[in-house]
């Protein structure tokens, strides 16, 4: 299986979301990154169920939803009725991940755990065989457009190790500063889904997607992970 790549639309025009959804998902999006923010966990407040339920019924393609807030554990009900098919919560919110979880299963939507730049990946390992996607962040979460880090590349490489070593179904996601120049470094360390907001969106969105789609693949094909 290629590399999946999630555009996030918090770097879309929300005067045209629906618009820019569609363009997306034509141009071959796998999944939408949809980023919660509650103004707590992280400086910023973004998007919340009511929109994700609006723009729920223009496409199949599933929703990804990042939840950066401090008690993950309270919005999975709304989300998950609002349509999202996986619901991804930070190792440093304030939250018993196994029974977040198992909150995420009990409502038919799968779970992911997401590493901050500073955060060890031997902080997500007790949870990765309970976890669908692993998400590791390569910029400090809020904003999009911020420059990827590179100092987070080992961790995706370690995170990358582990989950074939331990042969986990866990997906690898990257999130933060994806571009067309920067997606083939995370692609040759191993990611599986590649986010990316302002390397997307708002203009020549289909364009910029099978730019980034294109770079990863070659880069994840040097590296032999992916065919
Ligand atoms: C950052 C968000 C990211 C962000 C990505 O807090 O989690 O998903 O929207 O945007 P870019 O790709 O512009 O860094
Ligand atoms: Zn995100």
């Amino acid at each position: 299986m290629g590399i999946k790549i999630a555009p996030s639309i918090l770097s879309a025009r929300f005067d045209r979301l629906g618009e820019q959804v569609m363009e997306a998902v034509h141009a071959g999006a796998d999944m939408l990154h949809i980023d919660v923010m509650d103004g707590h966990f992280v400086p910023n407040v973004t998007m919340g169920p009511a929109l994700v339920k609006s723009i729920r019924p223009l496409t199949k393609v599933p929703f990804d939803a990042h939840l950066m807030v401090t008690h993950p554990q309270q919005f999975v009900k709304a989300f998950a009725d609002a349509g999202a098919d996986d619901l991804t919560v930070h190792v440093e919110s304030d939250h018993d991940v196994r029974a977040t979880f198992k909150l995420i299963r009990d409502h038919g939507v799968a779970p992911g755990l997401v590493l901050n730049p500073a955060t060890p990946f031997e902080r997500a390992e007790p949870f990765l065989a309970d976890a669908d996607l692993l998400l590791v962040m390569t910029v400090q979460p809020g904003f999009s457009g911020q420059a990827f880090r590179a100092d987070v590349v080992p961790k995706i490489r370690d995170a990358r190790t582990y989950i074939d070593r331990e042969r986990l179904e866990t997906e690898l996601q990257v999130d933060g500063g994806i571009k067309v120049d920067t997606a083939p470094i995370v692609a040759e360390a191993g990611a599986d889904i590649l986010v990316s907001g302002s390397g997307i969106f708002p203009d020549r969105i289909a364009e910029n997607l099978k730019a980034i789609r294109v770079a990863a693949e070659k880069a994840a094909r040097k590296r032999g992970g992916h065919p």
